[in-house]
C-alpha cells in the first residue's frame, strides 16, 4: 500500500497521537546515577571536566542519594577516590576503604536505593591499572584473587550488587565464587561484559586521576572496531553467572547493545560514560544544542537499541525534568 493511501505523517500531526504510537519509552526506572566518594567531611568538590558532579565525602554523598532515592531513581553506581594509592589497591578491600566506608552512610540514609560498587583497581593502585601490574601488564590470574577479596569487602559493607569493570578473564566467575562462599548468594553480579578500549573516559579518569601512568589498557578492554567479540565476552561472562551484562561505552557501541540483547534476551545495561555525558554539557554550554532534548534523544536512543537499564551521569537531571520520554 503506497502513497497516497498510505501517509505515515498522519499519525505524527499531533502530540497526541504520537504518544499513542511512541514504540520506546524511558522512565526514571531505568536509570543508574553514577557518584564519586572521597574520604573526609563536608566535602563536596565539582569535577572539572564533568560539570554538576561531584567528589563527596560520605556525609555529603548520603545526603545526595537521599534525594536521588526521593527522585524515584532505583539505583547508584558508586566510586570511590581512595586517600592513598599503592600498587595492589589495598583501599579497595579494606574494611576501612573509601567505598566500605561511604556504603555504610548511604544504606543508612537511603535504604530503598540500591547501592551497587564498581569493583576495579585502576581508582586505588599507583600505577593507574586495573589489576596487579607485572612486566608490563596486568597478571590476570593474581588479579582474580584481588578482585574476589575486593567484591567479597564490598558485600560485607552494605553493596546490593557488585559491577566489575577490570576486564580480567574468568571474573565473573571468580567474584561469584567468593560471594557465595561468603554467604552473599543473593547479590547479583552486572558485568562490564562488552568494555571497549575508549577515549570516552577521559573526564572520568580525570575526576578519579586513574590514567595509567604507563602504557594503556589496550591489553585488557576490547577493541573497539570489534563485535563479534563483544558476544563471545557476554557469553562467557552469562555462563560464569552474570545477572546483568553491560556494554560500555553507549553511544558508539548501540550495534553492540542491539546484538547483544537480540542474542542472549537477558538484562542489558549500558554505560553512558564520561565523555558522552561531558560532550554534550560542554556544546550546550556554548550554546551549540539544546541540552535537555539532545539528552533525551540519546537516552531514549540506547532504549531503543535494546537496553533495559541505563547508567547516565544524566539521571537525576533527567529525573528533575518529569522523568519520562
Ligand atoms: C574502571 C572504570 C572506568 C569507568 C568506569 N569504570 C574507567 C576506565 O576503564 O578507564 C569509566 C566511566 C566513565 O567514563 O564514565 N574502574
Amino acid at each position: 500500500m503506497g502513497f497516497p493511501l498510505t501517509r505515515l505523517r498522519r499519525l505524527r500531526k499531533n502530540e497526541q497521537l504520537r504518544r499513542l504510537v511512541r514504540e520506546t519509552s524511558l522512565s526514571v526506572n531505568d536509570l543508574v546515577m553514577p557518584l564519586f566518594t572521597c574520604p573526609g567531611t563536608g566535602i563536596k568538590d565539582e569535577i572539572a571536566s564533568m560539570p554538576g558532579n561531584y567528589c563527596m565525602s560520605a556525609d555529603m554523598l548520603a545526603e545526595e542519594c537521599r534525594k536521588i532515592e526521593a527522585l524515584g531513581i532505583p539505583a547508584v553506581l558508586l566510586f570511590g577516590i581512595p586517600e592513598h594509592k599503592d600498587d595492589t589497591g589495598s583501599d579497595s578491600y579494606s574494611a576501612k576503604g573509601v567505598i566500605q566506608t561511604a556504603l555504610k552512610a548511604v544504606k543508612k540514609a537511603a535504604p530503598g536505593l540500591l547501592a551497587v560498587t564498581d569493583v576495579c583497581f585502576c581508582e586505588y593502585t599507583s600505577h593507574g591499572h586495573c589489576g596487579v601490574f607485572k612486566n608490563g601488564t596486568v597478571d590476570n590470574d593474581e588479579t582474580l584473587l584481588l578482585l574476589q577479596k575486593q567484591a567479597l569487602s564490598h558485600a560485607e559493607a552494605g553493596a546490593d550488587m557488585i559491577a566489575p569493570s577490570d576486564m580480567m578473564d574468568g571474573r565473573v566467575k571468580a567474584i561469584r565464587q567468593a560471594l557465595d562462599k561468603g554467604g552473599f548468594g543473593d547479590i547479583p553480579i552486572m558485568s562490564y561484559a562488552a568494555k571497549y578500549a575508549s577515549a570516552f573516559y577521559g573526564p572520568f579518569r580525570d575526576a578519579v586521576n586513574s590514567a595509567p601512568a604507563s602504557g594503556d589498557r589496550k591489553g585488557y578492554q576490547m577493541d573497539p572496531a570489534n563485535s563479534d567479540e563483544a558476544l563471545r565476552e557476554v557469553m562467557l561472562d552469562i555462563e560464569e553467572g552474570a545477572d546483568i551484562v553491560m556494554v560500555k561505552p553507549a553511544l558508539s557501541y548501540l550495534d553492540i547493545i542491539y546484538r547483544v540483547k537480540h542474542e542472549f534476551g537477558v538484562p542489558v545495561a549500558a554505560y553512558n560514560v564520561s565523555g558522552e555525558f561531558s560532550c554534550i554539557v560542554a556544546a550546550a554550554q556554548r550554546g551549540f544544542i539544546d541540552e535537555g532534548r539532545v539528552m533525551r534523544e540519546t537516552l531514549v536512543s540506547m532504549k531503543r537499541a535494546g537496553a533495559d537499564i541505563i547508567i547516565t551521569y544524566f539521571a537525576k537531571k533527567f529525573a528533575e525534568e518529569g522523568g519520562t520520554v
